[in-house]
């Protein structure tokens, strides 16, 4: 679905990306993890199209979406980090405003409206102003809005940072649906257990370069080995053995 290669972006002096490669599957609920200033926003951004890169190529199935982009904003939804959400519109006035930016009009942006809200579960907020949404709700509105024009593949960037944890837990909850739907997804987080729960495939990347890829069993098999704890106990040190052996999590060391 989506593959890219030895992507650089410089911002003046400052290398941002330096020849990130990673490859989406389709289908994929895929994880971009890395920490902040990573790169994360600024690859999503090229994705897009909202940024050109300095070097590198994006291909969408096959098509070269850094010259052409018609191709690319057909085949993608986009979910930015920060959006804005014009308050004085109605949650139903605001999905048909965006249907009737890509040609979608009456009947057909009702019906494709009504079906988005009830995706992300919001059909019943269809009359309330966007204003008074709370937060968890603008996200999924603006999800919704993303899918408007049916895109194969869904870009989100840390659509989860400051929403609460039941907020969280069902924003995810429609990432998975909407994956089993069909649709590919990537979707960026600087927390690695935010995502290893829903991903089938995950990306890390570190300043601007892709330092592990591949699937979510593989990475945590790795994280695992190679990542261990050390603990200094001060007193009772047979009882925190003890303790440690007992977690689920705690393997001996080999
Ligand atoms: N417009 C910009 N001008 C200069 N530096 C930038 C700009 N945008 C991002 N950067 C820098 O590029 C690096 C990567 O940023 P970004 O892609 O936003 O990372 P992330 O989304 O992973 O936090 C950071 O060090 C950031 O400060
Ligand atoms: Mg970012």
């Amino acid at each position: 679905m989506l593959e890219i290669k030895d992507l650089k972006k410089r911002y003046g002096r400052f290398q941002a990306l330096d020849g990130l490669s990673m490859e989406v599957g389709d289908g994929e609920l895929y994880g971009f993890v890395g920490p902040n200033g990573a790169g994360k926003t600024t690859t999503i951004k090229i994705i897009t199209g909202l940024l050109s890169a300095d070097s590198g190529s994006v291909t969408i199935d096959g098509v070269d979406a850094l010259r052409d982009r018609r191709i690319l904003k057909q085949n993608i939804g986009y979910v930015p980090d920060f959006f804005g959400v014009y308050d004085n519109l109605k949650v139903g006035e605001y999905m048909e405003f965006f249907a009737s930016c890509y040609g979608i009009e009456g009947l057909t942006a009702r019906k494709r409206c009504a079906s988005l809200l009830e995706q992300v579960k919001l059909e019943e907020k269809k009359d309330f102003y966007v204003d008074g949404l709370s937060r968890g709700m603008k996200q999924r509105l603006c999800l919704a809005r993303a899918l408007i024009h049916d895109p194969k593949l869904l870009v989100l960037d840390e659509p989860t940072s400051g929403l609460d944890p039941r907020s969280r837990v069902e924003f995810k909850e429609i990432l998975k649906e909407l994956c089993e739907r069909g649709k590919t997804i990537l979707v960026s987080s600087h927390v690695l257990s935010e995502l290893s729960e829903q991903c089938t495939g995950i990306g890390l990347i570190d300043q601007g370069k892709m330092v592990m890829q591949g699937s979510m069993d593989w990475l945590l098999s790795k994280v695992n080995t190679s990542n261990p704890l050390i603990i200094s106990v001060l007193d009772n040190r047979e009882r925190a053995v003890a303790i440690l052996r007992s977690h689920p999590a705690c393997r001996p060391s080999p």
